[in-house]
């Protein structure tokens, strides 16, 4: 028997939106993109017609349509709590790009709203569908390799801030950290109880008096006891670089840089690999498996694989971060009632 597909609406189609978009009209057969919405409505316009789906006037006109089941959020983060409280409580199913918003008190209203409307709400973590990510996860709960101890990330970006200094590093943890904070709760299986976050302007292409610090290292303490050591780093010149160790007591699970393909080029110069440029690129399948698995999620009545409680618990690390890189003492973080729990498996 085929099933209808399920309709989604894409609220900001920048650079994150158009690739959910796009994901939902081509590439997942269980969904159908119904419509677009964007403040830059010559731009919905441009996506809609080059995807084949409505472009919407406003937000309203996207939440009243009956053929929209999911909306995706991919708009600012200082829109999403007021998007997705008003499409939950309207019934809609969201998932809801990363940071879930900007403070606890607008994550546990989102909550709520997902509550009081019966609706489905889970959190852009698309790492955790990556499929080497997801084969680490599923070693560590196996067992296999002991108790986790302790995690090692990387996370290099290739764009540089321009930010004021002013602007701290809210954007940082926000934006780049908060990836680094869900996994490594992701992986271990436990919440965090501090974050020790000091970082700095390391800019070698240019003056770098007055801006924003572009790196910070953070050493993150679990409540059950294991440690991470994450390092954000915006500038980094060579590629789009993302990298996990999880060492355990009996081993070590590695998620390394992934050659983008299998072709390695020798020279007089030297060697080269073909290395990721951007995250669109280097997650293309776990975004696809994310969409997917909400969407058949919906059709089969599965609770969402990443929760608001998560998103919640990823924002409060963030913002622990902020506040230690402002005390400059490690900062004690909230924790949330339930574990992070695995996606269910694809099918
Ligand atoms: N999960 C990931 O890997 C990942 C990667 C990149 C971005 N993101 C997240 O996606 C979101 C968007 O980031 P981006 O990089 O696509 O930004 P972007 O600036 O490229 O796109 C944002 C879009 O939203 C539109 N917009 C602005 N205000 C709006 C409003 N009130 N309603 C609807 N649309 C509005 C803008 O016109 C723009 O087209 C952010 O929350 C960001 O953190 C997630």
């Amino acid at each position: 028997m085929t099933r209808e597909r399920i309709g989604v609406g894409v609220v900001g189609v920048g650079m994150m939106g158009r690739r959910h978009a796009e994901n939902a009209a081509r590439s997942i057969p269980e969904a159908r993109l119904a419509a677009v919405f964007d403040a830059d409505r010559a731009l919905a316009g441009r996506v809609g017609r080059e995807i084949d789906a409505d472009a919407c006037g406003s937000l309203e006109e996207l939440l009243e349509r009956s053929d929209v089941r999911v909306v995706v959020i991919a708009s600012p983060r200082r829109f999403h709590a007021e998007q997705a409280i008003g499409a939950l409580s309207r019934g809609k199913d969201v998932l809801l790009e990363k940071p879930m918003g900007l403070s606890l008190e607008e994550c546990d209203r989102i909550i709520a709203a997902a509550k009081h409307g019966r609706s489905r709400l889970q959190i852009g973590f698309m790492r955790r569908y990556d499929s080497a990510y997801a084969e680490a996860k599923r070693l560590l709960s196996s067992g296999a390799l002991g108790q986790a101890l302790l995690v090692r990330a990387v996370h290099r970006d290739r764009e540089e801030t321009n930010l004021p200094a002013s602007s701290g590093i809210t954007e940082m943890m926000l934006e780049s950290t908060i990836h680094d904070f869900d996994l490594s709760r992701f992986l271990l299986g436990d919440e965090i109880a501090s974050v020790a976050t000091t970082a700095a302007v390391l800019c070698h292409t240019r003056d770098a008096h007055g801006h924003a610090p572009n790196a910070a290292l953070n050493s993150v303490r679990f409540a059950g006891g294991a440690l991470a050591d994450i390092e954000t780093y915006w500038g980094a010149q060579y590629a789009y670089d993302v990298r996990t160790e999880v060492v355990c007591a009996e081993g070590t699970a590695l998620v390394g840089q992934h050659p983008r393909s299998q072709l390695a080029v020798y020279t007089r110069d030297g060697a080269t690999r073909d290395l990721f440029p951007g995250f669109l690129e280097r997650f293309a399948d776990a975004y696809r498996a994310e969409l997917s698995d909400f969407v058949s999620g919906v059709a089969e009545h599965r609770p969402p694989a990443v929760s608001g409680l998560d998103g919640r618990a990823a924002v409060a690390a963030a913002l622990a971060g902020v506040a230690s890189y402002e005390s400059g003492k490690a900062e004690a973080v909230a924790t949330t009632a339930s574990p992070p729990r695995e996606p269910s498996p694809r099918r």
